[in-house]
């Protein structure tokens, strides 16, 4: 069992299953509130917050304010996803807006060891993520520093993208990785996941799924996400 399986069976919640991470990025801005408590109440298990900042990635969303004001209206955990580059000079403050997991980018990373002992020692989860066109390799040096390994399965930068397949087999590995040397880190997925691809990424050993569009585009989010989940 993870921590993250830990954590919910603690709490009472789902332990077996994947876990689904809604993306506000897919969501309606003017009501940010009324779409938080709607994910939540259709089954989200964690909300995934995407920081972006207009370098690393050619889109700009928004930064610790609004964290710290998304965690005052969510009750589930929040999975802030750091597209920034040098991010060491914001962990500190994402960690202190109520984020539950940081995660940053080996891209945007000078020193991605050091920069997950600062989000641990901050005392939040600490995440890396590999975009499509890095392979396992960029982020092997790291899996004992992690509690959380994202793969993208888009270019990081936008919603709505088709997701790549060639990521798939990266999450197996992981998976065999961790087993092998039995460590505790989450295999995450983030970009055009949907029902039939997050069936995909499940088989391939994925914990948690990241879906924005697929969740937020739907006409009922307990059905998206329960498709995504995989019932
Ligand atoms: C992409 C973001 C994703 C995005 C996913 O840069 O990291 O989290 O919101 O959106 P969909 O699910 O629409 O691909
Ligand atoms: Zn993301």
């Amino acid at each position: 069992m993870n921590w993250w399986q830990r954590e919910q069976t603690e709490s009472g919640g789902r332990a077996g299953d994947a876990a689904v991470a809604p993306s506000v990025l897919a969501c309606d801005f003017s009501d940010l509130a009324g779409e938080i408590a709607k994910v939540e109440s259709a089954g989200a298990d964690l909300l995934h917050l995407d920081v972006m900042d207009g370098r690393f990635v050619p889109n700009i969303t928004f930064g610790p304010c609004i964290v710290e004001a998304i965690s005052r209206m969510a009750s589930i955990p929040l999975d802030t996803h750091l597209m920034i580059a040098s991010p060491e000079r914001y962990l500190d403050r994402f960690v202190d807006a109520g984020s539950h997991v940081v995660t940053v980018h080996v891209e945007a990373s000078e020193d991605p060891a050091r920069d997950l002992r600062a989000i641990r020692a901050r005392g939040a989860r600490a995440g890396l993520a590999c975009n499509p066109d890095n392979d396992f390799g960029a982020v092997r040096p790291f899996l004992d520093e992690m509690d959380l390994l994202l793969f993208m399965s888009v270019f990081p930068g936008f919603g709505g993208q088709k997701f790549m397949d060639k990521v798939l087999p990266r999450a197996d590995t992981a998976a065999t990785e961790r087993e092998r040397l039995g460590l505790d880190y989450v295999i995450e997925m983030d970009g055009g996941i949907n029902p039939r691809t997050a069936s995909r990424a499940r088989d391939a050993g994925v914990d948690i799924l990241v879906a924005g569009t697929a969740v937020f585009g739907a006409g009922d989010y307990a059905d998206a996400i329960t498709g995504i989940r995989g019932g």
